[in-house]
């Protein structure tokens, strides 16, 4: 079996030495290599030998193989560009033809969208805070004023992480929260920063709800921070966002973080406030929702609120989109089709 297999390793090397085309090639593997080939049917074999003769034989049984294998890698590269250069000379390959471009991908509109946010917020003078996407239930709501039993915890379905206490953001505000203390200096400190960022909720995915999304919130702290200013800060943007000729309302709402509370409409931007399908026939697109920072919360922040005010806003960013370019279906943004994302 030794001498054999000997035997066959030379001539297998032999063989391929004369080999110059891939036909051969394959015919030599085939014969040598394949699953009836020789060394594999010697490589078989070994169970027939007495038994202190097998590991020997199979040790060198294996190395055979893989030498003939590298042998055959080899050559394979060999033949390969010989055969190249032989396509080339007889003009069998036509290298004056264009190659074909590789298609380079583009920017997810969530992308492109959030960059025009920062644009934006930077030229009003905010600057970009990371905050985390897994958070404290202490952060997440009882900081902003929403204790366990409140029932304003039902606006938000939280994914709860098997730690305890430990959830998914429902909404960018416990950044508000983050913000005040990483930045604030004890409550010395003014703010001014845009938080963007992933949020998520337990929601039965639809047309009209994600179960992930992004939202920008926004934190102004100073001395003298006004209702007005929010509104004037909110209304700049929303005239550099989608146009200086739209008009912007504030309606009074309800968040546990700021009071008071409005919402925010832009006139719409499909219809121009005639009323139509996107709009619902009102006439208005709701933008955002924001209001002054309530004391508990900047006090949470470590500000004193006797001398410290600020107001926040939260904006969801696929809404956004949406209302801009009149997107009906939500769970197109993380559908990856490209139908979709080639458009933007
Ligand atoms: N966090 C709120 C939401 O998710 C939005 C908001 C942010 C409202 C800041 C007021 C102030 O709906």
């Amino acid at each position: 079996m030794q001498e054999k297999l000997g035997a066959a390793h030379l001539e297998a090397l032999q063989e391929l030495g004369a080999v110059s085309d891939s036909e051969a090639l394959r015919a030599w593997e085939l014969k040598y290599l394949g699953k009836k080939g020789v060394v594999t049917e010697l490589v078989r074999g070994v169970g027939a030998l007495p038994k202190e003769e097998r590991a020997e034989f199979g040790k060198r049984a294996n190395e055979v193989k893989q030498a003939l294998e590298l042998a055959y890698a080899d050559r394979e590269q060999l033949v390969k560009d010989q055969e190249l250069a032989r396509d080339l000379e007889q003009g069998e390959i036509d290298v004056t033809l264009p190659g074909r471009p590789r298609g380079i991908g583009g920017l997810h509109p969530s992308t492109t969208t959030l960059r025009e946010f920062y644009a934006i917020w930077a030229e009003m003078g905010f600057q970009v805070f990371r905050s985390r996407d897994v958070e404290t239930d202490e952060m997440n709501f009882e900081l902003l004023n929403i204790p366990a039993h409140h029932p304003a915890r039902d606006m938000w379905d939280t994914f709860h992480t098997t730690t305890p206490g430990v959830v998914l953001r429902t909404h960018t505000s416990p950044g508000q929260i983050r913000s005040m203390r990483e930045l604030g200096e004890n409550g010395t400190q003014p703010i001014r920063v845009i938080l963007p960022g992933m949020c998520y909720r337990y929601e039965q995915v639809s047309v009209r709800s994600e179960i992930q999304f992004h939202q920008v919130e926004g934190v102004a702290i100073g001395k003298h921070i006004h209702l007005t200013d929010l509104k004037g800060t909110i209304a700049e943007f929303a005239r550099r966002m989608f146009g200086a000729d739209k008009d912007v309302r504030f309606r009074s709402s309800y968040f546990p973080f700021t009071e008071p509370s409005m919402e925010v409409d832009v006139e719409c931007l499909l219809c121009g406030g005639k009323g139509c399908q996107m709009c619902k026939y009102s006439g208005w697109l709701e933008i955002a929702g924001c209001g002054m920072m309530h004391p508990v919360v900047l006090q949470n922040g470590g500000y004193d609120p006797r001398e410290w005010s600020g107001f926040a806003f939260g904006m969801g960013v696929e809404r956004m989109i949406n209302l801009k370019y009149g997107v009906k279906d939500i769970r197109y943004y993380w559908g990856n089709d490209l139908r979709f994302l080639e458009q933007f």
